[in-house]
């Protein structure tokens, strides 16, 4: 039978990722109370082991997905890419295959999204993608978890993105029509998502708006997410910061929105770059309980792609 991948929201049908978001919720709430190290209660997967490659550094991909198998009774192995023979030289295809042998899932933050379609392509096992420089699918279903559980009724819901039309952008892009919201980007002409992210989301009757400016995007808004100005992997710092600046989330860009709108970001952030302090550590933001939805959300891949 094929394995399951999560490579990226838009090839998901929407109640898949419907099931996937419920499970997380009801999986944290199954476990509230208990000592952070106490395996879930059913360990749906034990026996199971999780390899995690990364090409790029992380803090949260990285702690929920050993933290996440953990609880359901599984084990994990990081494997640094760099000490793996994949960087001497060993191909995608022969990797993959003894990653099959050895593991049943595959985790892997990658550079080049292509690489992650291509170890799909040749393993008999799960793989998930945990960023690359295209998309961060596993971070919209974490997203989603918490804009609901702070009561936001995503289906008609308006959410903006301001700053860089990066990877975690096309996610945002790409779930629009699962989860049924409208997405406002704001970005400067030289940083818009990729037209095919756009598309691919039109063509499910997603609601996506681009405009030139971080304001004409927050007005209205239900959420505002912002993200870094200088993804990794990203060489023209000096040239980013300088360009998106005027897109920075404030005090006074949230005014704009809507009336106790929400602020998300995936962190890690960087205060005075993308969001002032004040957005970040005030009342309207969400930011730790998004990252705390990452373990749950994370659970929740996790099963769903060894559920087959
Ligand atoms: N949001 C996110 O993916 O964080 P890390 O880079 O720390 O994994
Ligand atoms: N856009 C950021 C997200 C980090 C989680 C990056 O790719 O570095």
């Amino acid at each position: 039978m094929k394995a399951r991948h999560f490579l990226d929201i838009w090839p998901l049908p929407a109640s898949e990722l419907r099931s996937i978001l419920n499970e997380a919720k009801s999986r944290k709430a199954a476990r509230s109370g208990f000592p952070k190290g106490t395996l879930d209660v059913d360990t749906p997967l034990s026996g199971h082991v999780l390899a995690m490659i990364f090409e790029k550094s992380s803090t949260r991909t990285r702690l929920s997905f050993d933290m996440g198998i953990r609880q359901l009774g599984g084990t994990s192995v990081v494997l640094n890419a760099a000490d793996m023979q994949l960087g001497r030289g060993e191909t995608i295809e022969d990797t993959a295959k003894v990653l099959s042998r050895m593991v049943d899932a595959v985790m892997i933050r990658a550079n080049n999204h292509e690489d992650v379609l291509k170890l799909s392509e040749c393993a008999d096992v799960p793989i998930i993608n945990g960023l690359t420089n295209r998309s961060h699918p596993c971070q919209i279903i974490a997203d989603m978890q918490t804009l609901e559980e702070h009561g936001l009724d995503l289906k008609g819901a308006r959410i903006a993105w301001v700053g860089d039309g990066n990877n975690v952008a096309a996610s945002f892009a790409h779930a629009a029509p699962k989860f049924g919201y409208s997405l406002a980007i704001g970005t400067p002409s030289s940083h818009r998502l990729d037209k095919k992210d756009i598309e691919r989301a039109r063509a499910e009757q997603g609601r996506i708006d681009e405009y030139d400016t971080a304001e004409e995007a927050a007005a209205g808004a239900d959420v505002i997410v912002a993200d870094t100005f200088v993804s990794m992997g990203d060489l023209d710092a000096e040239r980013r910061l300088k360009v998106l600046s005027p897109y920075a989330v404030t005090p006074e860009l949230m005014a704009i929105a809507n009336p106790g709108a929400k602020f998300l970001h995936c962190l890690p952030a960087h205060r005075g770059e993308e969001v002032h302090a004040d957005v970040i550590d005030g009342p309207q933001s969400l930011v730790f309980d998004e990252a705390e939805n990452r373990l749950h959300a994370q659970k929740a891949i996790l099963q769903w792609c060894l559920a087959a």
